[in-house]
């Protein structure tokens, strides 16, 4: 999806949730919205889509949310699912009531399973989207395992071999990159995207992952001080990191 170069005011903030455009129409009569700190009292003429514009933007005294393009981390907690019709507990109530109104609406960028935790970019530009998760990018993703048993030493020879083939699939995982943290400790390094991909590396070397953390996507590591269930907007740098390293590690070992 490519995003516009500008809309109508009205109609950017009733995508980004603040309600309909009458709605907003309402909120400019009444002086609420500002611009550089004057009251618009029109807002139907069309904004630049940047960044720069928004900034100069706030309504009822505060910043407007982010435009259009948003991508964000969000430390996953545990017990929490990527989705947004399961029950229980669900990744998008993790942010604010009024982003899950946004359209374009904001979508994880694959998916984490529910006793995983760690580093999950969210957004709602669909090419950013795709470009991460597409099989050919082969961006690395990092976890940390804590694990059942012992290691046993073989795994990271396993792993890097390329061909270690999965219970139930016909094409063996690419090579993966292991280090070993301590006896019940490993990272793993994965260019792949399979369903449990991490959680069944361990079984096929007859081992069961107690705890995994994703802590980074490329070049983009999960921040320490990013408490579970917080999120943080990107800025251009942090979304490049992501692809740094991308093409350096497709068809290699890691
Ligand atoms: N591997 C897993 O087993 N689970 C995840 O959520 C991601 C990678």
């Amino acid at each position: 999806m490519t995003q516009p170069k500008s809309m109508r005011l009205d109609r950017l903030l009733a995508n980004l949730g603040y309600g309909s455009r009458r709605e907003m129409q309402m909120l400019a009569r009444n002086g609420w919205i500002k611009l550089d700190g004057q009251a618009l009292r029109g807002i139907d003429q069309r904004v630049p889509l940047t960044r720069e514009f928004a900034a100069r933007l706030n309504i009822d005294g505060e910043a407007i949310d982010p435009i259009p393009g948003l991508v964000l981390m969000l430390r996953k907690p545990v017990g929490v699912t990527c989705s947004h019709k399961e029950a229980g507990e669900l990744v998008y109530r993790l942010l604010p009531e009024r982003w899950r109104r946004r359209d374009p609406a904001i979508s994880t960028v694959g998916r984490l399973d529910k006793e995983t935790s760690g580093l999950l970019l969210m957004t709602d530009d669909g090419a950013f989207l795709h470009k991460v998760i597409a099989p050919r990018a082969h961006i690395p993703k990092r976890y940390l395992a804590t694990l059942e048993s012992p290691l046993r030493g073989d795994e990271g020879g396993v792993f890097a071999s390329g061909t270690l083939m999965l219970e139930g699939e016909e094409k063996p995982l690419l090579p993966a990159f292991f280090e070993i943290i301590s006896p019940c400790e490993a990272a793993v390094t994965i260019t792949e995207g399979r369903y449990h991909q991490v959680r069944r590396m361990f079984a096929a070397v007859h081992n069961h992952v107690k705890a995994l953390q994703r802590v980074s996507i490329g070049g983009l590591n999960l921040p320490d001080d990013l408490e579970p269930g917080a999120f943080r907007v990107l800025d251009e740098r942090q979304c490049a990191a992501i692809f740094a390293g991308a093409a350096a590690s497709s068809g290699h070992s890691g």
